[in-house]
């Protein structure tokens, strides 16, 4: 696993995006994996300035969104569909018909969870996966003790979760008890892992995540068993990380071939 400590979440925003662009340079048809939250809006802040400024070009990106709520009206301004159709597809320039986004208003949820497997399997293999933390160590909507040879399947919110969540919503009460995530296993199939973390908040997740023992108690643990995990963290996220001074020093000391953000 690769960790980089940086000053500001806008930097670490900035890096795990330069990493993006420079895929999406050379392979335009690149299959991303999309986060939602507020972790990787630098990312996306990020590429929108690259697609503005320097013709960065997504048109021909796919993508699959890493998880939807249950039981939002279609339409709904905070389903995970019209976030992203609103801070990816619309300012990166995407073909909407390339973002792909589990169904959580399906009458058939199981159907759904099968049939969004299916369609990374046709697709994919996602190139690279954006992630966000949950405070409880979640990564997509896999709560603690989430299997990690898990697919795409309906889950429920942890209180910790919702309660998170609730910022997006009028009332506490309107954020959704289930949700259709990518299983822990799906997460691990993409070639490579972004996660970004900023903040205090998710101190203790990002140290279990990286340091702890890989248990399903911390499903971000599952990162350490992929062979191309990348952790970008602001200064206040990596403050409970015990070797934070080694990570620096590798990211100081790194070999050409990983010096992704000179391209
Ligand atoms: C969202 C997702 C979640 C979030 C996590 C952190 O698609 O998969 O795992 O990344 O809940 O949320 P924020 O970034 O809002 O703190």
């Amino acid at each position: 696993m690769q960790v980089v400590i940086v000053d500001t979440p806008a930097e670490a925003g900035r890096l795990a995006a330069l990493k993006i662009s420079h895929l999406v340079r050379h392979r335009p048809d690149a299959v991303l994996g999309l986060a939602t939250g507020s972790s990787p809006l630098a990312i996306y802040a990020e590429l929108t300035r690259e697609v503005v400024d320097n013709g960065l070009d997504c048109s021909r990106v796919r993508a699959f969104a890493l998880d939807e709520y249950v039981g939002l009206p279609p339409g709904h301004p905070e389903s995970y569909r019209a976030v992203l159709d609103r801070d990816v597809v619309a300012p990166l320039r995407m073909d909407p018909s390339n973002v792909h986004v589990p169904d959580g208003a399906a009458a058939d949820l199981a159907k759904a969870c099968a049939d969004y497997e299916a369609r990374i399997a046709e697709i994919g293999p996602v190139d690279l996966q954006i992630l966000g933390i949950g405070a409880n160590g979640h990564i997509g909507f896999n709560e603690p003790t989430s299997s990690f040879a898990s697919r795409t399947r309906i889950k429920t919110l942890a209180p910790k979760t919702r309660a998170d969540n609730a910022r997006f919503f009028e009332i506490p009460d309107q954020v959704p008890m289930h949700c259709l995530t990518q299983g822990l296993g799906t997460i691990l199939d993409a070639t490579t892992l972004v996660l970004v973390a900023q903040g205090e908040a998710k101190a203790d997740a990002v140290a279990r995540m990286v340091e702890g023992p890989v248990s399903s108690v911390c499903p971000g643990s599952a990162l350490q068993l992929h062979r191309d995990a990348n952790v970008f963290v602001d200064e206040a996220a990596a403050s409970r990380l015990t070797l934070a001074d080694y990570y620096r020093y590798t990211f100081a000391h790194r070999p050409d071939w990983q010096r992704f953000e000179d391209f």
